[in-house]
C-alpha cells in the first residue's frame, strides 16, 4: 500500500535552463522540474516568453513519460506537482543526445543539402553531444564511449530505449493524424547501489520542444518550428496540439 506522498518543496535552484528551472528537494534524491514559458532557438539566439507553455509541455511530457514506463521504459518522472512542476528522480545526465528520426527534416536535411519531407526507410538514430558551448555537435557512438561519456552497454540500452519510445509515439501520434517527423531524448543514470551498478533511466523531457510534428495531409507544423521559421503563433499551436492531446482545451 502506498500512502499520498507529501508535497514535496523547492529547495535551491540547481540549474536554469532555456525552458525548465530545476530545484533541488528536502529529498537528495528528487528533484522538482518547473517548466518555464521561455522558448529559445538557435541555442539560445532567438527568445520569447510563450502564453501557457510551461504547462502544455509539463503535462504533454508527464503523459509520455507514464506511456513510456508503461512500454518498458523506465523514466526518472514520477508525479506533477501543480500546473507545471515534476518531481522527477535525480539523475546525473549523460551528456549524449538521442535523436530519433523517421522523416528527414531539420539538421539532417541542412547538412546533406536534402529535401525535408521524404521518410526514412527505418528510425535514423544520430547521437550529439550536450554542449551549448560547441552548439551540440553530432558524435557518434564510439566517441561517448571513447571519451567516457558512457559505457558501450549504456549507449546500446539507450538505443533500445529509443527505438522503443519512438514505436509508442508513433502510434499515439498517427492516432491524432500527426506524423512524427524526428524527436530529442537525454538519457541518465540513477545513483549505483552498494555494488556500483548504475542504470540508465529516459529524463528530461518529450514534448513539442524536441519534437517534429507534421499534421498528415496539410504538412502544417505543430511543433517549435513554427517558432524558429516565424510560421504563426506558436502559443495557439501547442494550445491547439493540447486539445488534441487530452482531448479537452486547457483551462
Ligand atoms: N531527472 C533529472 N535529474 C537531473 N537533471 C535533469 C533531469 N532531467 C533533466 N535534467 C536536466 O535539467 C535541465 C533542464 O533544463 P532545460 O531548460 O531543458 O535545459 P537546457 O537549456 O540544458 O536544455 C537540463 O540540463 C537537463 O539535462
Ligand atoms: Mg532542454
Amino acid at each position: 500500500m502506498s500512502t499520498s506522498p507529501a508535497t514535496p518543496t523547492r529547495g535551491v535552484l540547481l540549474y536554469s535552463g532555456k525552458a525548465k528551472d530545476v530545484y533541488a528537494t528536502e529529498d537528495p534524491s528528487r528533484i522538482l522540474m518547473h517548466y518555464t514559458d521561455g522558448a529559445t532557438a538557435f541555442n539560445g539566439v532567438k527568445k520569447a516568453q510563450i502564453d501557457q507553455k510551461g504547462v502544455i509541455n509539463a503535462r504533454i511530457s508527464a503523459f509520455f513519460m507514464e506511456k513510456m514506463a508503461s512500454a518498458g521504459v523506465p523514466t526518472a518522472f514520477e508525479r506533477m506537482v501543480g500546473d507545471r512542476d515534476q518531481l522527477c528522480k535525480r539523475v546525473a545526465i549523460i551528456p549524449v543526445e538521442v535523436v530519433v528520426r523517421n522523416v528527414i527534416a531539420g539538421g539532417l536535411a541542412k547538412k546533406l543539402g536534402l529535401a525535408e519531407g521524404a521518410r526514412l526507410k527505418a528510425p535514423l538514430i544520430e547521437h550529439f553531444y550536450k554542449s551549448d558551448s560547441l552548439n551540440d555537435p553530432q558524435i557518434n557512438e564510439e566517441t561517448a564511449v571513447l571519451l567516457g561519456w558512457a559505457r558501450a552497454w549504456e549507449m546500446q540500452a539507450m538505443r533500445e530505449y529509443a527505438l522503443r519510445v519512438n514505436d509508442v509515439l508513433l502510434e499515439f501520434w498517427g492516432g491524432l493524424n500527426i506524423d512524427l517527423v524526428d524527436f530529442k531524448l537525454e538519457f541518465g543514470r540513477l545513483p549505483g547501489d552498494v555494488s556500483g551498478a548504475t542504470s540508465v533511466v529516459l529524463a528530461d523531457e518529450i514534448t513539442p520542444d524536441g519534437s517534429r510534428l507534421w499534421e498528415r495531409g496539410t504538412g502544417r507544423k505543430l511543433d517549435k518550428d513554427v517558432f524558429r521559421r516565424d510560421l504563426g503563433d506558436l502559443s495557439e499551436t501547442y494550445k491547439e496540439l493540447y486539445a488534441r492531446v487530452f482531448g479537452a482545451r486547457l483551462t
